[in-house]
C-alpha cells in the first residue's frame, strides 16, 4: 500500500510562486494537486509545464474545491492576510510568503487562528533556510565573532518596483528576519528614514536602524532606486567580522579574524586603557550550497508531519511585521 501523499496547492503563480510549483511537483511524498492565479495566461502556462494540476482563477475557488491539505500563499503582499485567513478557516495548513501581513495585529490574529485550529502556519523567510546564514549563525553561537558590536545589511538594485507595497515591506523582511534569527532577540528600538523617489507614493529607499536589548545595533539599507545591486550583510565583533555576500557564488562568506578590544587594568585610572588589536587571517569557508527555497519547502513538509514549525513560525513572522510596522509609522510622522 503506497503512503498517502500530501496534497499541496500553490496560490499565486507569478515570478516567485512558479518556484514552489517546480519544487513541490518534484518532491517525494507530495502531490501538487492545484494551482491558482487570477491571470489565465499565467496559470495555464504553469499548469501545462507541471503535469496539469487542477487550475483555479482565484484563491477562493482553489480553497473551496477541497483538493488540498496545505497551500502556499505566494500572491502579492496586500492580499496575504485575507488569503491566509480564508485558507486557515477552511482547515488548511499554510506556508505564507513574506511579508506575512501588512499589520502586526493581523499577523498575530493569524497566529492565534492557526493555534486554535491546530493548523501549521509557517512564514517563508527564505534566508533562514540559506546555508550561508545557517553557517554564520553557527559562528555566532560558537563565539567566533566574540561580542557582537554591530551589523549592517544592504539590499539595493534598480527595481523590481512593487505596485502595492514600498521597498521596506518588500525587501527589509529578509534582513529583519536574518537579524532576529542570528541574534535571537527582537529589537527594542527602531528608527528609520525613507524617501519617495519614483512618484508612486511609496518609499523607494530607506535607512533603518535597530537597537537590540543586548546592545547590538544594526543598520539596514533598502532601495529599488540604486544602480548598485547589493545583497550584503556583515557583523562586526570583538574577535572577528563575518560578511555574507549573497551575490558571490564562489565565496558567499568571509571571516576576517581581526578585531579591536580594550584591556582594562586591575585598578583603572584615567587614560590607562590599552587597545588590543587582533590581526589574523581572512578565511572563505566552504559552504554546502543547497537551494534555500528547497530547504524551506522540506522544512514545511517536516512541519506538516510533526505538526510543529521548527523555524519561522507565525509568531516569528509577526515579530518581523512588528518591526516593519514600526518603520512605517516613522514615515507617516
Ligand atoms: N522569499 C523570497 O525570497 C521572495 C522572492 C520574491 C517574491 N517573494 C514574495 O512572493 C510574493 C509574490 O511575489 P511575485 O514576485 O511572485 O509577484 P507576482 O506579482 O509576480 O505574482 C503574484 C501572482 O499572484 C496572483 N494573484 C494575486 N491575487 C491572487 C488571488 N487572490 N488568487 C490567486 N492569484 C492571485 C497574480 O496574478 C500574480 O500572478 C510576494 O509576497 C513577494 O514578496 C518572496
Amino acid at each position: 500500500v503506497s503512503e498517502q501523499k500530501i496534497r499541496i496547492g500553490v496560490i499565486g503563480c507569478g515570478h516567485w510562486g512558479k518556484n514552489y510549483v517546480r519544487l513541490f511537483s518534484g518532491m517525494p511524498g507530495v502531490e501538487l494537486t492545484a494551482i491558482a492565479d487570477t491571470e489565465a495566461a499565467k496559470r495555464q502556462a504553469v499548469a501545462a509545464a507541471h503535469g496539469n494540476p487542477r487550475s483555479f482563477a482565484s484563491h477562493s475557488e482553489l480553497i473551496a474545491a477541497g483538493v488540498c491539505d496545505a497551500v502556499v500563499v505566494a500572491t502579492v503582499a496586500s492580499t496575504h492576510y485575507a488569503v491566509i485567513s480564508e485558507a486557515l478557516r477552511a482547515g488548511l495548513d499554510v506556508l505564507a510568503e513574506k511579508p506575512f501581513t501588512l499589520k502586526a495585529s493581523e499577523a498575530n490574529e493569524l497566529a492565534d487562528q492557526a493555534e486554535k485550529g491546530g493548523r501549521v502556519l509557517m512564514v517563508a523567510h527564505t534566508f533562514l533556510f540559506n546555508s550561508s546564514v545557517r553557517q554564520i549563525k553557527g559562528y555566532l553561537d560558537a563565539g567566533v565573532v566574540g561580542d557582537v558590536y554591530y551589523a549592517k545589511a544592504r539590499r539595493t538594485h534598480l527595481g523590481l518596483v512593487r505596485q502595492d507595497v514600498n521597498a521596506v515591506w518588500d525587501l527589509a523582511p529578509h534582513d529583519v528576519s536574518m537579524f532576529l534569527y542570528l541574534f535571537g532577540e527582537k529589537p527594542c528600538a527602531v528608527q528609520a528614514v525613507g524617501r519617495r523617489l519614483l512618484r508612486n507614493g511609496r518609499e523607494d529607499a530607506a535607512f533603518i536602524n535597530l537597537v537590540f536589548p543586548s546592545g547590538i545595533i544594526a543598520n539596514i539599507c533598502v532601495s529599488w532606486a540604486d544602480a548598485n545591486k547589493e545583497r550584503f550583510l556583515d557583523i562586526s565583533g570583538s574577535r572577528a567580522r563575518v560578511a555574507f555576500d549573497d551575490l558571490n557564488v564562489q565565496e558567499p562568506i568571509r571571516i576576517y579574524h581581526k578585531g579591536i578590544t580594550v584591556e582594562s587594568p586591575a585598578e583603572p585610572t584615567f587614560g590607562e586603557f590599552k587597545y588590543l588589536l587582533r590581526d589574523g587571517d581572512i578565511v572563505s569557508p566552504k559552504v554546502a550550497v543547497k537551494e534555500p527555497l528547497r530547504q524551506l519547502c522540506e522544512d514545511f513538509l517536516s512541519a506538516l508531519a510533526t505538526r510543529s514549525v521548527r523555524l519561522s513560525d507565525a509568531r516569528f513572522g509577526a515579530q518581523v511585521v512588528e518591526v516593519l510596522e514600526d518603520v512605517q509609522t516613522q514615515f507617516s510622522r
